[in-house]
Parts: C-alpha cells; sequence; structure tokens
C-alpha cells in the first residue's frame, strides 16, 4: 500500500447515450454509447494515510451518504479495513447537476485506489469496476472519443475533428431531483418508447463512426442532436414522467436549431440528466455562437477535447 496517491479524470459528455442497464449488478448498458472527455470540470481526488477511522470530504465538506458508497467501492481493492485512510476528491464543476461529476469522480478513485493499493489492475479490470461506481464513469478513464460497447468494455475512437469545440450552457447548477440510475429504471419500465431507442441507439452508434471516419460533421451532429431528443423523449414518456429539460433548456434548443436553419452558426445540442445544454460546434464558429446566446442572456463554458485520461498525477 502506497501513503499517498493524487490523481485527475475528466469528466465525459456523450454524444451517443447511455439509457438503461440490461444487467443492473454488473451494470451492462442496453447500448453501445460514445463521449467526448472534456478538460473542463475534472475531479482531483487524493487518497492517503492518516490516524484515526476512514475519512471521506467532497469539495471539502463531509458527506456520510457519500463516504458509505465510496467504502463500498474501495472494497473492490482491498479486503483490508479501511480505517486509516483518507478520500479526499474536489470537483471543479457543479457536483450531481447532470454534468458528469459522478463520471469523472468515479474514474479518479478508482485510478487513485488502483494505485494506492497497488492492485495493478488492466484497463479491463478497472472498467468493470469503475462502471459499478456510475455507468458513464468508465468512459472518463480515457481521454479523446470512447466507446462503451454493450459488452461492457470502452474502446477508444479516433475523433476525426480536431477543430471541434464543446461549450457547456449551465441553466441551474442544483442537484438533480432524481438520480439517472433511478430515471432510467423507470424508462425501461414504463416508456413505450424504450424498445425503440435501444434499436436507434444501435444505429446511431454505427452512423456515429460511420461520420466520423468520413469527416462529415453536419452529419454526425444532426445525428447527436437526435439521438439525445430521444433520450429526453424517452423520460417524458415515462411514468411517472421524468423531466430534466426546463422551459429555458427548450429555449436555448429551439434558439439554436432556428440559427442554425438560418445558417447563422453550425451548432448542435446535447442534454443529459439535467436542464443544462451542451454545444458541440467547430472553432470558427464559437465567437458568433458565444455572442448570439449572451443576448438572450446566457454565459457559454467553453472546454476542449481532453488528452489525458484518468491518470495519477502524483504517488509517494
Ligand atoms: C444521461 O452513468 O450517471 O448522462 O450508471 O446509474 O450511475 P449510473 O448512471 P449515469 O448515467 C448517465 C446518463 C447520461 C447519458 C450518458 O452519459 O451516456
Amino acid at each position: 500500500m502506497k501513503s499517498y496517491v493524487y490523481s485527475r479524470a475528466p469528466i465525459n459528455i456523450a454524444l451517443i447515450k447511455y439509457w438503461g442497464k440490461k444487467d443492473e449488478k454488473e451494470v451492462l448498458p442496453y447500448q453501445p454509447s460514445i463521449s467526448l472527455s472534456l478538460d473542463v470540470f475534472e475531479t482531483h481526488t487524493t487518497i492517503k494515510r492518516i490516524e484515526g477511522p476512514f475519512e471521506f470530504t467532497i469539495n471539502g465538506l463531509k458527506d456520510e451518504d457519500m463516504a458509505k458508497q465510496v467504502k463500498h467501492f474501495l472494497k473492490n481493492f482491498t479486503h483490508g479495513n479501511l480505517d486509516q485512510i483518507s478520500v479526499a476528491t474536489t470537483n471543479s464543476g457543479p457536483t450531481a447537476a447532470g454534468l458528469a461529476s459522478s463520471a469523472s469522480g468515479y474514474a479518479a478513485l478508482a485510478t487513485a485506489a488502483n494505485a494506492f493499493f497497488e492492485t495493478k489492475f488492466t484497463l479491463s479490470k478497472l472498467s468493470e469496476i469503475t462502471r459499478k461506481g456510475s455507468g458513464s464513469a468508465i468512459r472518463s478513464l480515457l481521454p479523446n472519443c470512447v466507446k462503451w460497447d454493450v459488452d461492457g468494455l470502452i474502446y477508444p475512437i479516433e475523433w476525426s475533428f480536431p477543430k471541434a469545440k464543446m461549450g457547456i450552457i449551465i441553466v441551474s447548477d442544483k442537484k438533480k431531483k432524481i438520480s439517472s440510475r433511478e430515471a432510467m429504471k423507470i424508462s425501461i419500465l414504463t416508456s413505450p418508447l424504450y424498445d425503440h431507442w435501444v434499436k436507434q441507439s444501435f444505429k446511431d452508434a454505427k452512423h456515429f463512426e460511420t461520420f466520423n471516419d468520413k469527416h462529415q460533421f453536419s452529419e454526425l451532429g444532426e445525428l447527436i442532436e437526435q439521438n439525445a431528443l430521444l433520450m429526453h423523449q424517452v423520460c417524458e414518456t415515462s411514468s411517472p414522467k421524468i423531466q430534466f429539460l426546463t422551459d429555458i433548456s427548450y429555449q436555448i434548443i429551439h434558439h439554436i436549431q432556428d440559427k442554425r436553419k438560418q445558417k447563422t452558426y453550425e451548432a448542435y445540442v446535447t442534454m443529459d440528466a439535467g436542464p443544462n445544454v451542451k454545444v458541440l460546434c467547430l472553432k470558427d464558429d464559437m465567437q458568433t455562437i458565444e455572442k448570439d446566446l449572451k443576448q438572450l442572456g446566457h454565459d457559454i463554458i467553453w472546454s476542449n477535447i481532453d488528452q489525458k485520461g484518468a491518470v495519477i498525477l502524483n504517488e509517494v
């Protein structure tokens, strides 16, 4: 066992979404998903030896519920007692607001734990563990463009748009009312669109790879926007209705779609389990988009595609 390990992991935003577990215990998804790891809102995690009982803090504060989950997760790395160990994690973005903080969080924790407990798990073993923390966290283990396939494993995809940028428009940074975990269970059981969604996701993942290979940005943009909107239709047709997008989210979405039709700029939207809207565009359009959204009363936070993935930054 080491005495100190410090890791970082990126958030990732799915362009082809994961929404449903075929196997809840193993966290195997019903559909392939594809994401971009981003270099904003990363998580940094420290695991170190201390005198005294197990300690966990998130952004400097104790959280008993999360402490229990973290302790449970660390059992994947050690059968030993977790006393005299402290885990401190900081998110540079909002926590549990549908901005992938649990993805970067579990990827950073798994990476740190693998080094701290000297388990030396391979990427596939580490993936198996990480997705049990949170499904989408598996994709934050790698940089750039990542596919999480229905076999449960992750595959790097060579992203062919070096000029692509993602922007995040924060509609609300409040904690979401329902967890993705609970919400997707309800969707599987009650949405009349769920079967269609699964079939469509397979087609979408295939088309994504074709458009990416052929450098067809516009086609890829339309595809990812439709995929996100279908996921939200699945949520909104669930019973009880799951409503992540607010009137403001829809106002932004429709505005961006209009500007695209008018050829003012080319941007495509994607949204996750929260009201925030993410935009995929090319660098040349960034300024126009930013100015336009400012007029609508919204700021956009730009991000590059992450090139590092989940890594150890320091260890003793
Ligand atoms: C909408 O990975 O948060 O962001 O596996 O239950 O922890 P659990 O769910 P989570 O779900 C993410 C759903 C999504 C789409 C995506 O990231 O693919």
